[in-house]
């Protein structure tokens, strides 16, 4: 018989998940659904196809008490070690399988793993590579590490359903004790990969805006050669998305945590990750800009503040005002009382629609409303 299973925590990641398991995944039963907030959970029940594929969980302990096999995908280590040690208080948990698909520090996981095991439960590692989109489609790349009888049980909800591939680090030499934590420090050491990428476009595309070459060469250069996340982090910077979300799809919370985790693991092998102290401190000032809502992307704005960008429209404006201001002090010195306010208007106005004029040229370049395309026209 097919095992029940239960997922706790329905974020941007953990939605996809879901969605994807009822879809596609071996279930003989509805999947039991948790969400600390209730409502993330309704909204998601009522927006899939048959809502009756899933059954949200009066608590953490009535939904652990029904399945075989819980899988969580929490914000961060503190949120994971409350829910498990829950969980583990909670309920008969002897024989039942925890998969911890969050990003968390990999000292945390190997203290969940032993927790875990003591109650008489086996434990998974098995954090993912991909952005919500990702999840959504079920593309994502999962890293698994655990004992391998355990792996066997879950390896049906990861590849083809809510994955495209598995990284296996469980090994044939470690224990899953030893392998646990190799999973999230792969994971957290991948991430700085993530949080450097956005940070080398947010300022290539800065240098490439303010030293002429203009953006749209080097999203040519970035497609040609990096397609992907390059091209897709390219496209969420010039098309606003990196400040207008209402909701952060890579949070600023979520990195800060992850590079802190990289951070404290270079440091444990006694080096530093100077890329990821640069993004750590752009995403620091992305947190002070946009508080919760801020999201990586949110780098790119850092950047372009650092980079004076921002802050041209104002400084031409200020400008502009000031040679107004002359002009009304300046023009009774040279011309006479009855023609005043004809020289004062007309040079106001000439000053005013030059600006508007350059503004308009400008912050058009930076946000074309249709990205320029080669035509071909001369091969
Ligand atoms: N976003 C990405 O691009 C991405 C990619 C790969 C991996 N990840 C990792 O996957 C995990 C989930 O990410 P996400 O983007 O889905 O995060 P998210 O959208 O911020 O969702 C966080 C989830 O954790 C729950 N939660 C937070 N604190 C809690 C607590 N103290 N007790 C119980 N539940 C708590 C939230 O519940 P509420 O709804 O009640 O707040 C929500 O379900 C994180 O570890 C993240 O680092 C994220």
């Amino acid at each position: 018989m097919a095992p029940k299973i239960m997922w706790i925590g329905l974020g941007n990641m953990g939605r996809g998940m879901v969605k994807n398991l009822v879809e596609k995944a071996p279930l003989l039963d509805s999947l039991i659904i948790y969400n600390r907030t209730r409502a993330r959970a309704e909204t998601l029940r009522s927006t899939l196809p048959d809502p009756s594929a899933v059954t949200i969980a009066e608590s953490v302990a009535d939904g652990v008490s029904a399945a075989d096999i819980i899988f969580t995908c929490l914000s961060d280590d503190a949120a994971v070690t409350s829910t498990l040690e829950t969980a583990l208080q909670s309920a008969t948990v002897a024989g039942k399988v925890f998969v911890d698909c969050s990003t968390i520090h990999p000292d945390t996981t190997s203290a969940l793993g032993k927790l875990v095991a003591a109650a008489g439960s086996d434990f998974v590692a098995a954090p993912v590579f991909g952005a919500p989109a990702m999840a959504d489609s079920g593309q994502l790349v999962a890293v698994l590490a655990g004992a391998r009888p355990v792996l066997d049980r879950v390896r049906p909800y990861f590849k083809g359903v809510t994955a495209r591939a598995e990284i296996d680090l469980s090994g044939d030499t470690l224990t899953a004790e030893e392998s646990w934590g190799r999973a999230t420090l792969l994971k957290v050491l991948g991430n700085t990969f993530i949080l450097n990428m956005v940070e080398q476009l947010a300022e290539g595309l800065t240098v490439a805006e303010k030293s002429g070459l203009g953006t749209a060469p080097l999203v040519s250069f970035v497609e040609a050669i990096f397609p992907g996340p390059y091209a897709a982090y390219a496209q969420r910077m010039l098309t606003g998305d990196y400040y207008k979300r209402e909701e952060p799809l890579f949070s600023v919370d979520l990195a800060r945590k992850d590079l802190r985790h990289a951070t404290s693991v270079a440091e444990k092998a006694g080096m530093r990750l100077p890329n990821a102290e640069t993004a750590q401190a752009h995403l620091d000032r992305v947190k002070e800009r946009d508080g919760s809502k801020g999201d990586i992307a949110g780098i790119y704005g850092a950047v372009r503040e650092e980079a004076g960008l921002d802050f041209v429209v104002f400084f031409v404006l200020a400008v502009v005002v000031a040679a107004s201001a002359g002009t009304w002090v300046f023009v009774p010195r040279f011309f006479p009382k009855e023609t005043q306010l004809i020289w004062r208007s007309s040079v106001i106005m000439a000053l005013a629609c030059c600006y508007l004029m350059w503004a308009i040229t400008y912050l058009a370049q930076l946000n074309p409303l249709v990205v320029p395309k080669r035509s071909n026209l001369r091969a």
